[in-house]
């Protein structure tokens, strides 16, 4: 597999992980990617999950035969694209790994590997042959020592973890001979849940990148990105601003049904006040990971749910601690919950409003016991008022 006549992809498929990091799911799994410069020197760029090292070997094999790896860069020191460095170097003892100073500290730390380094700094060049490959440190995409590779002899971007997304690869590693439709939103998912605290260091690593003339993208997760590398990059960057379409996400927690009904009324509601995108998610059954995608993806938030042993259901504080991790921008808030003695999950919700810095569009409904008349007025205004502040938005 020919990313161009002398950069070979060797990377691997890994379709039996269910969830990613121990927490996300991959219902269509995930390439670990890796990529072989040919030259007079060889270079590798990263490496996959060490649970693949023999298919990873032997596709190296298939690459170069029985010629040495001179050097391994590595961009991004994380267990899925480093995990085969130590027994890489037990193939290819003489092969130097290079690094900048962080990803070296931490090739020791977790390799034992000291010996036989080659440290870059930004903008630093080595010289394969005909490639000659720069060294562009993007801090926190997302680990601090991150750094991109890139090719000017062919204007390729080995971008380690930016511009990656979930889905193994199905036969095909280039964006122009396979069918992308599956990844868009598994890149988004990607970033929601993966990237998405580092918008940011995103933002700056874009603005560095853009100097470089890049003709392919290879990331270290999902296609190579040629002909929609526009749109990939694109993605990023309205992501990582935090930037977001017109529609509501609806999250719920809800035990017994009440504060579903809620729910389902503020839903109905910004429906008939002409919002098209609105999205429900019942948190018992959502997995967090596509109700973090659609947050990213909708400018307008709507939270809710019941007082669960004297603070908020459960599924609805792990939200929270993932929304406020990401330090999650710009959204039009408004919240409900519901209690049967005494109050705490709308408190809890609009301390979480007020932390984010949420543009909240209406009061909380705080609903005791089953939903009434007066409760339902007021979840009725409630949307009214999240439709309306959407609508002034509309250009
Ligand atoms: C395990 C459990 C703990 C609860 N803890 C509280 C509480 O601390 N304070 C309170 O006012 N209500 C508490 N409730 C009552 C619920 O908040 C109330 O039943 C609410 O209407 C449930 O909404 P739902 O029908 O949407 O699940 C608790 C209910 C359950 C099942
Ligand atoms: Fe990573
Ligand atoms: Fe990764």
């Amino acid at each position: 597999m020919n990313i161009t006549d002398t950069i070979h992809y060797v990377g691997v498929n890994d379709r039996k992980k269910s969830l990613f990091e121990g927490l996300w799911p991959i219902p269509y799994g995930v390439s670990y990617n890796s990529y072989l410069i040919e030259d007079e020197r060889i270079a590798l760029v990263d490496t996959v999950d060490a649970a693949f090292f023999d298919r990873f070997l032997a596709k190296i094999r298939d690459a170069i035969g029985t010629r040495p790896i001179d050097y391994l860069v590595i961009n991004h020191m994380e267990p899925d694209h480093s995990g085969s460095v130590k027994l890489l170097r037990a193939f290819y003892p003489d092969m130097a790994i290079v690094g900048n100073k962080q990803t070296l500290a931490m090739v020791n730390g977790y390799y034992g590997e000291a010996g036989n380094v080659i440290e870059v700094k930004d903008g630093d060049e080595l010289a394969l042959g005909r490639h000659i490959l720069s060294f562009h440190l993007i801090p926190m995409v997302h680990w601090p020592e991150t750094m991109a590779t890139y090719s000017k002899t062919e204007r390729v971007l080995f971008s380690g973890d930016a511009f990656g997304c979930f889905g193994a690869l199905n036969g095909g590693v280039m964006d122009e001979g396979i069918n992308t439709d599956v990844y868009w939103g598994e890149m988004e998912r990607y970033y929601s849940c993966i990237v998405g605290k580092y918008g940011s260091p995103v933002q700056r690593a874009l603005t560095k990148l853009s100097s470089l003339d890049i003709d392919v993208v290879c990331p270290t997760h999902g296609p190579v990105w040629k002909a929609e590398k526009a749109r990939v990059a694109s993605i990023y960057d309205r992501l990582s601003k935090y930037e977001a379409e017109e529609g509501v996400v609806v999250a719920y927690g809800s035990m017994y049904g009440n504060t579903e009904q809620l729910a389902e009324t503020i839903a109905e509601t910004l429906s008939e006040e002409g919002i098209r995108n609105i999205v429900m998610h019942n948190l018992s059954k959502s997995d967090q990971s596509y109700v973090l995608t659609d947050i990213f993806r909708y400018k307008g938030l709507v939270l809710g749910a019941p007082t669960y042993n004297g603070s908020i259901f459960p599924q609805m504080e792990a939200l929270l601690s993932k929304l406020e991790m990401r330090e999650v921008k710009n959204r039009v808030f408004a919240c409900f919950g519901s209690f049967t003695w005494a109050g705490q999950a709308v408190k809890r919700l609009t301390a979480f409003a007020e932390k984010m810095k949420f543009d909240v569009a209406a009061e909380p409904v705080e609903m005791k016991q089953g939903m009434d008349a007066n409760d339902r007025e007021r979840a009725i205004s409630l949307a009214k008022a999240v439709a309306g502040r959407l609508k002034n938005g509309r250009s």
